[in-house]
């Protein structure tokens, strides 16, 4: 597991370590509201050239940014209701996946149907500073 406690202009430090490191497979993000999920997932949005409109899919279940970056945010959904939608067969196209709220449940879910995941935890240390647990699962 990696670690990086970083301020918002030292963001791009993580976004090319998983860059480089995570082509395709499925990206948890677990943290509390407002510690910066869909920041990562915005500038991850724009290092991989789709600078455009990121915005985390509270109501819909999904985003898609050009046709290899997805989006999603299981916080209104749940789990289970996720799943039931179908949402699995999604993750499993080929690209990167961003769930939001993805739970340690989803990942053994993913790691067992053979999807590579990297799981996020973000840590609000102080108004302009993150901490950042990185755990990569190759199926
Ligand atoms: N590494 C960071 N350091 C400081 N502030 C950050 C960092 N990442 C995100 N933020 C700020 O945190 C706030 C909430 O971010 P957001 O991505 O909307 O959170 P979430 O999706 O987890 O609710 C935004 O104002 C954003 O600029
Ligand atoms: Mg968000």
């Amino acid at each position: 597991m990696k670690s990086y406690e970083l301020k918002l202009s030292e963001l791009h430090i993580l976004i090319e370590d998983v860059a480089e490191n995570f082509k395709n497979g499925v990206v948890i993000l677990q943290g509390d509201l407002a510690c910066g999920k869909t920041t990562f997932v915005k500038e991850m949005a724009k290092k991989l050239g789709y600078g455009a409109d990121v915005t985390s899919p509270t109501f819909s279940l999904q985003h898609c940014y050009g046709d290899k970056i997805f989006h999603y945010d299981i916080y209104n959904h749940g789990l289970e209701h996720f799943i039931s939608l179908g949402m699995l067969e999604e993750l499993e196209k080929e690209g990167l996946h961003f769930v939001e709220w993805g739970s340690d449940e989803l990942v053994a879910i993913l790691t067992s149907a053979g999807i590579d995941t990297l799981t996020i935890k973000i840590e609000k240390i102080s108004d302009d500073m993150r901490k950042y647990r990185v755990e990569y699962a190759y199926a």
